[in-house]
Order: structure tokens, then C-alpha cells, then sequence
């Protein structure tokens, strides 16, 4: 049962939850998770197995008790506003000595590219975004580029080129670093946005292509030679069918073109110059 549960739950993104085994007092022992449902978060505790009856549940923080009952549930859930969940909690089975367990929740924010690589020619713009869902917000980004030399940061605003972005709505935090006319042999490369709260930080790498000009008129220079090539032997063809066609085109339902003088002349010219061939 508890395997189902746990498969039922998903794992709050950006925590890293660090589960303390039970003390085993030949009670059992207790599986830990966490599960987000919108401002919510839950965190629970379910006792696989047990000799002794339970006689209730406590939850406590730092010494403080946050929630007690009596019920003699295998599971225990404590509720608290997605904004307090940081420190470490937890969970005990009753009676004493109880079975116990701790939650240990570390908010280092979840940081994602929003597109992992991207590309784009000389001379243009691009912008790199990341973003972060993580409770609480990501409230300062930095961003850097990567280098032999080691990371070196991109201040906003450098050559009047590198130009940061950050919002926030509802859902997430976003950063997104805008490069204007991107030079070919600088600007390609890694790009890592690091998003930080006031205990700790995640991060993100993005990879950034920056194609030449000439290559990226290569392909539409192939077109026109293409085009050139086509048409070319289009004229040479038509020119050395061109008798033929003609015939083809008065026998295919010009007939009645017949009647008109000097046109139907050339053709007949043409027709029987031909015909002897
Ligand atoms: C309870 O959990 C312990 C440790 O995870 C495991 O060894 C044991 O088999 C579990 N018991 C049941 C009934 O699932
Ligand atoms: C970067 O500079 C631009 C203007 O130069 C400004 O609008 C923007 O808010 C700045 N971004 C950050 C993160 O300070």
C-alpha cells in the first residue's frame, strides 16, 4: 500500500528531500514524501508495518509541536503553505516511545533552460531564456558564459550587447538574456543562468550556435545555381525540340488555327520541312 502511494505522489520540484530512516523499534518503518498541490504542500508518513497499535500522530519542528491527533492510521499528512517549507520536520507514530521520522527540506530552486541550444547567424539577436517553478521564487539570477579560462559573468548591459531580463508571474521566475549582433567567433559557446534564493541556488547550461553569414546563404545560393542549371537546360532543350513541338501543338487542338494565313503557312513550311527527315 505504501508503494502505491508513494507511486501516486510526485516530488515537489526544487526540494530535495532527505529522509531519515526510522528508528526501528520493532515497530516498522517509515516511508517519507513530499507532494505539492498549488500554494500546498504535504508532506507525509506511512508506517509499513506495525506490532504495536497506533495511538496517534505528532508532527514537530525544531522542537515545537506542529499538529497532534488520535487516529490510528498507517499514514500521517502534514499540510503547510508551500511558502514555509524549508527546515526540518518530523514525524512520529504514537504511542511512546514513538516510531519517528524526519523530513529534511533544502529549497535550492529547480532551474531549466527553456530551450536547451539554440542557433542563429552573425549580426542577429538572440535571447537565452531559463526559469524556475520552484517555491519560493528565485529572486536574483546571474548569468555566465563558460570559458577555458573559467566562467566569466555577464554583467547587463556589457558592450551594449548583453542585456538582462528578468519577470515573474504566477507559475515562475524567468531570466532571459538578450545578445544583440552576435559576433561569430565570441559569441558561440555555453551560457549558464543561475537562479539563487536566500538558501540556495540551481542552475542551467544552454548552448548557443552562431552560424556564420555565408553559411547561411550557402543554402539559398544553392537554389538559384539550381534554378539556373534548370532553366538553362530547359532553353536548350526547347531549342533543339522546337520543330517538334510546334507540330505537337498544332496536331494536340489547334485546328481551327488552321484557317488563319500566313501562321498556318510557317507551320506548314515547318511541317513539311521536317517530314522528309
Ligand atoms: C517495511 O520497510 C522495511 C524497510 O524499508 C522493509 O524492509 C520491510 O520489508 C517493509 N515491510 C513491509 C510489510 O512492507
Ligand atoms: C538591464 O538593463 C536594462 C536597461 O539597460 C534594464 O531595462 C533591465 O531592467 C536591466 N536588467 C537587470 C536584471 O537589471
Amino acid at each position: 500500500m505504501a508503494g502505491n502511494m508513494a507511486a501516486a505522489l510526485f516530488v515537489v520540484l526544487g526540494l530535495a528531500l532527505l529522509p531519515v530512516e526510522g528508528l526501528d523499534m520493532g515497530l516498522g518503518s517509515i516511508q517519507t514524501s513530499v507532494e505539492e498541490a498549488g500554494s500546498k504542500i504535504r508532506l507525509i508518513c506511512v508506517l509499513n508495518e506495525t506490532a504495536t497499535k497506533i495511538t496517534g500522530h505528532r508532527w514537530i519542528k525544531a522542537n515545537e509541536v506542529l499538529m497532534e491527533d488520535t487516529l490510528p492510521d498507517p499514514t500521517t499528512v502534514y499540510e503547510m503553505d508551500a511558502a514555509n517549507k524549508t527546515g526540518d520536520y518530523s514525524c512520529l507514530f504514537l504511542p511512546e516511545p514513538a516510531v519517528r521520522a524526519e523530513l529534511s527540506l533544502s529549497k535550492s530552486p529547480k532551474v531549466k533552460a527553456v530551450k536547451k541550444s539554440e542557433g542563429a547567424n552573425e549580426g542577429d539577436s538572440i535571447t537565452l531564456a531559463c526559469k524556475s517553478e520552484s517555491f519560493p521564487r528565485v529572486t536574483h539570477w546571474t548569468w555566465y558564459k563558460k570559458a577555458d579560462t573559467g566562467d566569466q559573468e555577464i554583467v547587463n548591459g556589457t558592450q551594449d550587447r548583453f542585456f538582462v531580463n528578468n519577470t515573474e508571474s504566477d507559475s515562475e521566475a524567468r531570466s532571459k538574456l538578450h545578445i544583440k549582433n552576435l559576433d561569430r567567433n565570441s559569441d558561440g559557446g555555453k551560457y549558464v543562468c543561475n537562479g539563487s534564493t536566500s538558501s540556495g541556488s540551481g542552475s542551467a547550461v544552454i548552448v548557443l550556435h552562431v552560424r556564420s553569414r555565408l553559411a547561411a546563404l550557402w543554402p539559398f545560393l544553392g537554389i538559384v545555381a539550381e534554378v539556373l542549371i534548370l532553366v538553362t537546360i530547359i532553353f536548350a532543350y526547347e531549342k533543339c525540340q522546337k520543330p517538334e513541338v510546334v507540330v505537337e501543338d498544332d496536331d494536340a487542338g489547334a485546328t481551327p488555327l488552321k484557317s488563319s494565313g500566313q501562321h498556318m503557312n510557317n507551320e506548314d513550311k515547318s511541317v513539311r520541312q521536317r517530314n522528309p527527315i
